[in-house]
């Protein structure tokens, strides 16, 4: 295992009634700018909820973050901040706007050229603007994790700053019924694949993050195809957000090496032709393992035999058999495996790989072994 330090500060308000707990979390001191998206939490009892909480708070608010948060959109919520001189923001929705709303919070102070340089160039933050968030998507871990991205066109960047990580993350599940069978798949596949980039790749003996990690697959394995059954579990729903926060919330990743080679490549299908977040990741996952066998092997069969109960045969025949039983569960979830499914072509593969090397994605990988040409492979394969 590798030295790690280690802190994760968000306060967690977990389960049903929660959102009025923000109540006390914002001080009542604060100009508070709440943000949201195109309207779900108007939808669905949310938003009133949050107008109850902050009765006693000063506030006004900013919708409009659209899924994959635009450049363009966060800007007009920064010169408002600029020029209204809000001091707190409270995030309300999806991994859209919670990333947004993190990326607003380093911007508004930003001394740079262009905020753009946070995400293009790593510009430095100096400070934030405190942020909480009422995630109602459970996917990304974004509640209580230090990163975003953002969206400009057909780039689709990342940053991860200290500073931005949300004072507290309220999650209540029943504000999750709500959600479509499309992002209920969507987020359970998104988690499950955060906790394969930090754990599918070779041993580091770090028992603890390999078992919480089975632990959380486990679960998403259990509860996700039951809301494909009945978008209304609500027990199901309660463990599959409680596992989308802890896939990302940054515990299971200290310590041993991360790949992201899944999200890096899988960005191009979204940037590129608009793809969902989660569905670029079933896609390409079992693409990746199957370029990358020979230096996942020994965690590709720990992670049959933990999670899929595949103990017979050789090692080739039990990776092949992990691999299609990976492939099952995305499409038991109603996600795709393949590239053609959802009409990309090779054509489509060159503009992805145009992308990826304008991006600069040529080491990727827990090794940094995925270079253009294993890409190309990983998409061909995908086809
Ligand atoms: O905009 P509204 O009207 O709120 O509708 C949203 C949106 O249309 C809707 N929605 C959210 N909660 C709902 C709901 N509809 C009904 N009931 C509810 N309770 O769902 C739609 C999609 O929302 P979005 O926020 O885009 O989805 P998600 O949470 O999957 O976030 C995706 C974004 O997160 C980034 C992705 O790249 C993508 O931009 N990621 C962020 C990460 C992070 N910060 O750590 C890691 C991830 O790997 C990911 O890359
Ligand atoms: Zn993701």
């Amino acid at each position: 295992m590798n030295n790690f330090s280690y802190q994760n500060t968000t306060e967690i308000h977990f389960g049903q009634g929660q959102i009025a707990a923000i109540a006390n979390s914002i001080p009542k001191d604060k100009k508070i700018l709440v943000t949201y998206g195109g309207g779900s939490i108007k939808g669905n009892g949310v938003y009133d909820q949050v107008v109850a909480a902050l009765s006693e708070h000063n506030w006004d608010e900013f919708s409009g973050i659209e899924p994959n948060p635009q450049y363009d959109t966060l800007m007009k919520a920064v010169e408002r901040i600029r020029a209204e001189g809000f001091d707190y923001l409270l995030a309300v929705g999806g991994g859209s706007v919670v990333d947004g709303t993190k990326f607003i919070a380093a911007a508004v102070s930003y001394q740079g050229e262009e905020e753009w340089d946070i995400l293009a160039k790593q510009g430095k933050i100096e400070s934030a603007l405190p942020l909480g968030c009422i995630m109602t998507l459970p996917a990304t871990g974004s509640e209580t994790n230090i990163g975003a991205v953002v969206t400009r066109g057909k780039e689709k960047l990342a940053f991860m700053h200290p500073s931005v990580r949300p004072q507290f993350a309220v999650l209540d599940p029943q504000t999750t019924l709500s959600l479509s069978e499309r992002q209920t798949s969507n987020g359970v596949v998104d988690a499950f694949i955060h906790v394969m980039e930090q754990y599918l790749t070779y041993p580091a003996n770090a028992k603890i993050q390999d078992r919480f990690a089975e632990g959380i697959l486990l679960t998403l394995v259990e509860e996700g195809p039951k809301l494909m059954t009945d978008l209304q579990d609500i027990e199901a729903r309660t463990n599959v957000m409680w596992a989308a926060t802890q896939a990302l919330s940054g515990l299971i990743g200290v310590g041993v090496p991360q790949d992201w080679a899944t999200h890096m490549i899988g960005h191009e299908l979204t940037g590129n032709f608009g793809v969902d977040h989660g569905r670029s990741l079933t896609i390409i996952l079992p693409a990746i393992m199957q370029v990358c066998r020979a230096e996942k092997k020994a965690k590709l069969l720990q992670y049959g035999e933990r999670v899929w109960n595949i103990t017979e045969g050789s090692d080739d025949a039990r990776i092949d058999a992990i691999i299609t039983r990976t492939k099952q569960f995305f499409i038991d979830m109603n996600t795709p495996v393949s590239l053609s499914e959802i009409d990309l072509t090779q054509a489509d593969i060159d503009t992805a790989m145009a992308s990826l090397e304008a991006h600069g994605m040529t080491k990727l990988g827990e090794n940094g072994s995925i270079d253009l040409e294993r890409s190309r492979q990983i998409y061909q394969t995908a086809l």
